[in-house]
């Protein structure tokens, strides 16, 4: 046997994968929409990206005399790693892991650079679609100069398949609308001093994708107070990253 050079000595699991709409709460059943297995577990893992880079490994670990655990066993030598120091025993099964992924983290679309006959499933697949002022004129034809229009736009959007629309308007902040609350609503940023404002739009997005990942219960409004707030911060200093704020020099009611 060649020496190893990665030995893992670590988890190796099933997963047993539900993607559901919501999780559920303690009890409850809910349907989901596909199941599927995977190989996981933490030390497997990492053998596994050891050995499809080119590494020489070993794996140190044990499954169960079931049906995962012969599973298990074909994967490691599918990817190359050495299983004689798998050990496959009776008296316990094989790890499995149940996991439940829900289809809360919203798909956010930047339509740039802007197309004018862009593909239709980008909108009726985009659950926010978010573009700035020139985006949406490419995109509509309308020409944004103030909310009234943008607002105009967002409904465009709606029409064809956004769940929800923003559109930036740089020191105006933006204009949401959503098919559920279909009135465009204009929130407005902060007055700065700007000094560069390239990458503001992308300081902005970022921030939104942030807030939705991680603050997903925060009503969109108030996302966007907080993206603007962020991006507005980021016009106030030269440069693009360079000018993207840390979250510990924000202020803590952001978080
Ligand atoms: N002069 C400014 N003052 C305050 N905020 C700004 C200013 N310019 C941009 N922003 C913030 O950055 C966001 C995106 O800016 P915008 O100019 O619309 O995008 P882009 O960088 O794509 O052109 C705005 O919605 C706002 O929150
Ligand atoms: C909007 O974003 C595009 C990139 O798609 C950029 O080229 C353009 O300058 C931006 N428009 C405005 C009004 O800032």
């Amino acid at each position: 046997m060649a020496l190893a050079e990665v030995v893992v000595v670590g988890s190796c699991m099933t997963d047993l994968v539900s993607l559901t709409p919501r999780l559920p709460k303690a009890g409850e059943t809910i349907h989901g929409h596909k199941f599927f297995t995977g190989f996981g577990g933490k030390g497997a893992n990492q053998c596994v990206q050891a050995a499809r880079l080119g590494a020489k490994t070993s794996m140190i670990c044990k499954v169960g005399k079931d049906s995962f655990g012969n599973d298990y066993i074909e994967n490691f030598k599918k990817n190359g790693i050495p299983t004689e120091f798998v050990n496959q025993v009776e008296d316990a099964a094989t790890g499995a892991a149940s996991i439940v992924v829900n289809s809360e983290v919203k798909t956010l679309f930047n339509p740039a650079p802007a197309l004018a006959d862009l593909n239709p499933e980008f909108y009726t697949h985009s659950d926010i679609f978010c573009c700035n002022e020139s985006e949406a004129e490419i995109l509509t034809g309308i020409t944004v100069g103030n909310a009234e229009d943008a607002g105009r736009v967002g409904c465009i959007l709606l029409e064809r398949g956004c769940k929800t629309a923003i559109v930036t308007l740089g020191p105006e902040g933006c204009v949401m609308v959503s098919k559920n609350a279909p009135t465009p609503k204009h929130v407005p940023a902060q007055k700065v001093t700007p000094v560069d404002t390239t990458g503001a739009g992308d300081s902005f997005v970022g921030a939104l994708a942030f807030y939705l990942a991680y603050y997903p219960h925060l009503p969109l409004e108030e996302m966007l107070k907080r993206s603007n707030c962020i991006a507005s911060i980021s016009v106030q200093t030269t440069g693009t990253q360079t000018s993207y704020p840390y979250r510990k020099n924000l202020p803590q009611n952001l978080f």
